[in-house]
């Protein structure tokens, strides 16, 4: 399910593992997936991610969230907003969650991934069915509404430069597997929609 074998010298040699995928599989009682929410910032997506990895936990659930303004702590702390560092950004936040879905684990990414190139080469690195790509489609208007960090009122006069939504793109998705609307619905219904549908499609096992 790992596609992404690329590497810059012909003097690395792929190291298969002895552990086959439905070994994993059968003792983990799930398969490694990427649930990927994007959505604009202050849209619900860590929130959403957090509160699905509490609730796989609480069933034994081997998960993780990867979110962006934690990542852009370590990982991707040397990166900015502009264009070029969103889309690194993304790349290797793309690889990393790839490992974690070849470990097994049900990895969570909350990053805003605001271009479709870098949402399609992730989907790229595995397997059909392993990425799920959640769009948090609150409105632009309910995100700068809530504003949870005062970040857009700090936009709005000027003072972050690139901001999603205002002076930077956001490609909404076209096909995701999922949309939610968190405008009238609680966290724990939508946490609820997401995990049926990782049910549904075989990505967790019933216990
Ligand atoms: S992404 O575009 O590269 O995917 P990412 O999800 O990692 O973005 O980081 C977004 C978070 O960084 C936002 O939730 C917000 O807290 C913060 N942030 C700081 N500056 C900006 C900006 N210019 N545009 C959007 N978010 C920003």
């Amino acid at each position: 399910m790992f596609n992404g074998r690329v590497s810059s010298t012909k003097d690395i040699v792929w190291h298969a593992s002895q552990v086959t995928e439905t070994r994993r599989t059968e003792r983990l009682g799930q398969q490694g997936t990427i649930v990927w929410f994007t959505g604009l910032s202050g849209s619900g997506k860590s929130t959403l991610a957090m509160a699905l990895e509490a609730r796989l936990l609480d069933e034994g659930r081997p998960t993780f969230v990867l979110d962006g303004d934690n990542v852009r702590h370590g990982l991707c702390a040397d990166l900015g907003f502009d264009d070029g560092s969103r889309r690194e950004n993304i790349r290797r936040v793309a690889h990393v969650s790839a490992l974690f879905a070849q470990a097994g684990v049900i990895v969570l990414t909350a990053f805003i991934s605001p271009f479709r190139a870098e949402r399609a080469l992730a989907r790229g690195l595995v397997g059909a069915g392993a990425f799920i790509e959640v769009h948090v489609a609150t409105s632009m208007e309910e995100c700068e509404r809530r504003d949870p960090k005062g970040l857009y009122g700090r936009a709005r006069a000027g003072e972050i430069p690139n901001f999603t939504g205002i002076d930077s793109p956001y490609e909404a998705p076209e096909s995701p597997e999922l949309r939610l609307d968190t405008t009238g619905r609680t966290r724990d219904a939508l946490v609820e929609v997401i995990r049926a549908y990782l049910v549904d499609e075989g990505r967790i096992l019933r216990r």
